[in-house]
Formats: structure tokens, sequence, C-alpha cells
């Protein structure tokens, strides 16, 4: 049976692809059309998908939609009527931004595919979620917490799955959080507060709430009450996105907190103006984790499972995941590469799978690699081309030695291997690679190629049996590092030694890299630490600033030339610019 997977028209679109129960490739439709965030109907990844499955559209038993739209409609005309007047000049624009072309799914995919009606499905967004994090997860039986900004109606979700000895999977989604009331949206009004792009500078609140302290918890705690059950319910007086307006706190947010940030002003953490911002991120950072090892804890005594799955885009918040593995009582905590909408393209195919066709569940493989594979050769004739010098290594141990050698001297390496990873990070295949060794390190990756703000902390890989002698991490700990969900201490006697990966907290969000699951790069981490004694890189995705992450050879090329990275690796290619080898600084370790 062959099921294809979409989501689109909010934010980050994707396809993936599921035959006879397995899932064969997935990736986001940013990669394809080098637009970021691109939430256009993936038409690009939904033909590479084929292509890859080797499948004409007809071939296709379903293509499952990843949400409802009436239930989408319902809510927006709902929320639009409950606000009136206050919304009225706004509906357009809310139905025009939240829905797009949503209502029209259906015939959009039966005209653009040529797929019948009859074959197209749709799942509805939490089950998506909660599909993307169970069915992909090594467990047969655990407890399910999805959260995000809105789907339908739901925002926030808590369940089981299970999978029986024949193969019956089932999940239970027993209790919702509703909009308006929503911990993504919490978040993401505060993002929006401070000045960063919602959906995209949430990272951003993460990384500067380690600079400041609670201080607004008080005021946290007034917009956010909880509920006999502990759910948490939302002052709506301090938020304005409910009525579809175009700013998302209302005045009285901005009474009481301060002036938001201008986004086009920088953070002067030195200052008691960015003291505050720090102590806002840092105040709604604290009042988000609380409430999920809350919820968490509670599922964990209701379920009695060890496992725990959390799906939804609140799952990228690496320091709240850390927190509910030490602090709810589950033993394992899972959450998948993509737990975010795009991820939802998979759950929602997996999910036809096993709840609509009611297959029996075949395990997925533990990886987040599901997109186009890398062509060195193409590298090869570019570079060639364009007049560089380039060396094809003669395999693997001549290639490692290579990069190993050049990372040690301190040179900045864009490493592409195998196929694109499916979600918003690199996790060691469309990846920077650096020594991980020296602050002066991270300030140079900062203003020669990522030109990201000083608060904003790079992640450290590390192999997966190595992991603790670095970082301290709790029961678990090394199993939420391999997709890099989790954010632990660096031990501290070697956090001068990690300076570049460590934040100012003392924490990283480690990568545990396993070797079955990405052997050459393993082998990368392993080479480097026979050289220099600590087998730790720092790992950042491969891009510039505001746009996506390379995908093809192609585009690791010219980002190459326009940026600060001094070689470049392609399959087994290596490129080196001419003036880095004048440049080679000492070796680091
Ligand atoms: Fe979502």
């Amino acid at each position: 049976m062959r099921i294809l997977g979409i989501s689109a028209h909010y934010h980050d679109s994707a396809a993936a692809l599921v035959v006879d129960g397995v899932p064969v490739c997935a990736v986001q439709e940013e990669r394809l059309s080098r637009s970021k965030n691109d939430a256009s109907f993936p038409l690009a990844a939904i033909g590479w998908c084929l292509e890859h499955g080797g499948l004409e559209p007809g071939d296709l038993d379903a293509v499952v939609f990843y949400e409802k739209p009436m239930l989408k409609f319902d809510r927006i005309l709902t929320m639009a009527l409950r606000e009136f007047p206050a919304s009225w000049a706004s509906f357009p624009r809310a139905m025009k931004n939240s829905l797009g072309g949503k209502l029209w799914v259906k015939g959009l995919i039966t005209s653009q595919l040529g797929v019948p009606g009859k074959r197209v499905l749709f799942s509805e967004h939490h089950q998506s979620h909660a599909a993307a994090a169970f069915l992909t997860a090594p467990t047969r039986r655990a407890a399910i917490l999805t959260a995000d900004g809105v789907g339908e109606w739901a925002t926030l979700s808590l369940g089981r799955g299970s999978i029986s000895e024949s193969g019956d999977a089932k999940i239970e989604l027993f209790r919702e959080l509703r909009f308006p009331h929503s911990l993504g949206m919490l978040y993401s009004t505060f993002t929006a507060y401070l000045g960063f792009k919602v959906n995209e500078g949430e990272y951003k609140v993460m990384g500067l709430a380690s600079y400041g302290s609670p201080a607004f918890e008080p005021l946290m705690r007034k917009i956010v009450r909880r509920a006999a059950d502990g759910a948490p319910v939302l002052d709506l007086s301090y938020f304005e996105y409910h009525r579809g307006a175009r700013r998302s706190f209302s005045d009285r947010l901005a009474a009481e907190l301060g002036p938001p940030r201008d986004p086009d002003a920088a953070i002067d953490l030195a200052t008691p103006e960015g003291k505050r911002y720090a102590d806002i991120a840092a105040s709604v950072q604290r009042v988000l984790e609380d409430i999920l090892v809350d919820l968490a804890r509670s599922l964990r005594e209701e379920t009695g499972l060890d496992d725990l799955c959390l799906g939804g885009g609140v799952a990228l918040n690496g320091c709240a995941n850390a927190r509910i593995l030490r602090e709810s009582g589950f033993r394992n905590v899972y959450v998948p590469s993509a737990p975010g909408d795009a991820g939802c393209a998979m759950g929602a195919a997996l999910a036809a799978d096993r709840l609509h066709f009611k297959r029996p569940h075949v395990e997925a493989p533990d990886h987040p690699y599901w997109g186009p594979p890398i062509d060195g050769a193409q590298l090869t004739r570019i570079a060639r081309e364009d007049g560089l010098e380039l060396a094809e290594t003669a395999g693997e141990a001549e290639l490692l030695d290579r990069v190993s050698l050049e990372l040690a001297r301190g040179r900045i390496v864009g490493w592409m291997q195998g196929r694109t990873e499916f979600g918003p990070r690199a996790l060691g295949n469309r990846s920077i690679l650096a020594a991980p060794h020296s602050a002066a390190m991270r300030d140079r990756l900062n203003r020669g190629i990522k030109y990201r703000e000083q608060f904003r902390p790079f992640a450290p890989a590390v192999p997966l049996s190595k992991a603790d002698r670095f970082f301290e991490l709790p029961p678990g700990g090394a199993r939420l590092g391999r997709f890099m969900s989790g954010v632990f201490p660096v031990r501290p006697e070697w956090r001068d030694r990690l300076a570049a990966v460590t934040h100012v907290d003392g924490t990283a969000r480690v990568q545990t890299v396993d070797p079955e699951a990405a052997p050459r790069f393993h082998a990368l981490l392993e080479a480097y630490g026979a050289r220099t004694g600590i087998p730790v890189l720092l790992n950042t995705s491969f891009n510039l600033a505001g746009e996506p992450i390379v995908n093809r050879a192609v585009e690791g090329y010219t980002t190459f030339r326009r940026s600060g990275i001094d070689v470049l690796v392609a399959g087994e290619t290596v490129v080196e610019k001419p003036r880095t080898r004048e440049l080679a600084p000492e070796a680091v370790a």
C-alpha cells in the first residue's frame, strides 16, 4: 500500500511517502523550492517523493492531508463571531492567512495530482502530530503529549498509544486544550514581543532565557493560570491573536511588561533594557517548562507507562524536554526529528496506514535521513568549472583523515553526506562543522557565516558511547539527544575546552551520534577524537541566515563561496578555498 502524506498552507510544507507501512522518504518544500519555511502546496516535495519511490500519482492508494480543513474553518468562523465586533476588520485577513487554500485542498489534490477524490483522506492535526511521534518511536506502549500553536481547535493533547502483539496500532487522545488557550501561542506571542519572527525566533527566546532570571514570573502566573486539572488557562486580555489581529499581544501586556523590543534594534545584554528582555524570556520559558512538566507528570501517573512520545512544535524546546525527562517520571522521552507541522506529513501517512486502513504496525527505521541524497560528482563538476582545486579522496579512510585534520587546524567545514535530514535540525548530513574548543570559533561562525545574535548557542555532536564523558546526561538523555531534542549540562571540567558549544548557563543541545544511524558522521567524530583527544565537533545547520538548509551540492557550493566556510565536502569530494591554505592556524587541541 502506497500512501502520500502532505502538510501545507500554514508553515513549512512537506510531503512524505509510506510504502507497505514503512517510511520511504520525506522532505520539506523549502529544501527544494529554496524559499525558507515555504508554506505553499508542496508540489516539488511531492514530485520528488514520487520520483524517489518510483511511483506515478495514479499508483497511490491514498493521499492524506495533515489536518481537517472544515474543522479549521469552524474554528476561525467561531472565533470571529465570538470576538465580534473587535474582529470584524480582521476576519477577511484571518480567513486568508490561516485558511489559505485549505478549504479547497481536496480539489487541489485531485486536480494537481490527478488522484480521484475518494483516495484523498484527512487526518486531524494533533492526530498527525501524535502519529509522527508515536509510530516512529522504538516503543509499543507510550503516553503521548502534543503541543503547538493551533491546528483545528486543539492546541495540546494528551493520550496514549499502543501496538498489540498482532501489530494493531491504537492512538487514543483522551484530553485536549482548545484554542485560544495555547502554549504554542503563548510562547510565540512572547517571541513577537521580544522582536523575533514568530515560528522561527522561538529558538532565540530559549537562547536568550539563559541570560536572564525569571523576574517576571509573578506576572506570567497571572497571564497563565492553571485549571483544577492543571490545564493552562490564558488571561486573554493580554493577547490579541484570537481576534485575528496583526499584533499577537495586547496593549495591556505592553503596559505591564514595558515596551516591546524593536526587531531592528540590537540586544545589548549589558544594558538594563537588554537584561529586561532576557528576564522576560527566562520568565516565559520557566512557566512553559513548569506547565509541561506538570502535565507530563500527571500523564505518567494516569497511564503508568514508562515511555512518553512528544509531538508538536513545542517539542522543539530542548530545555523543556530535558526537564520533562528529569522530572516527570518517564524513563524515555521520544521526540521525532520533525515534531512540527512538516513532520505531520509523515504522521498523517502513518496514521492512515495503521488507523484508517488498519494495517499491522511495522517498526520505522530510527533515523532522520529521509530526504534527497547528495551527489559528490556534482560538486566535482561545479568546482572544476569554477577553477577551484579539488581532491577526490580515495575512499572513506582518506576522507576522514583529511577532514579531521582540517577541523583540527581550526578550519570550518561544510559537510554534505547521504540523505537530507527531515526536520529543522542538521544532524550531520547537511552540517557546518568546526572545532568546538574556543569561544573565538563561535564568534567567527557568528560573524562570518551564520550572522547570528551572540546569545544563540551552537550545538555539539558526540559519539553516542562517549557522550557521558563530556555531558551530564540523565537516564534516557542519550536517547533524547539522538535528534538534538534535549539541552543538558556540559560537565564542568570540559566547559573550557568546549567553549564554542557551551551556553552561558553551562548547557549544550547535544547530538548523540549512533554509528548505525549515521556511520560516516560517527566515524568523522572518532577520527577527530583520535587526532585531538576530544571526539566532539560543533555542528550547526548548513545554511546562511534567512536561507533554508542546503540540499544539493550546488547549494552547498554557492553557500561555501559566499561565506567564511573554508572546506566543502560532498560525498568523497573535498574542495578548499585557496586563501585558507596560508591562513591555517595551529592545531587547537
Ligand atoms: Fe501543529
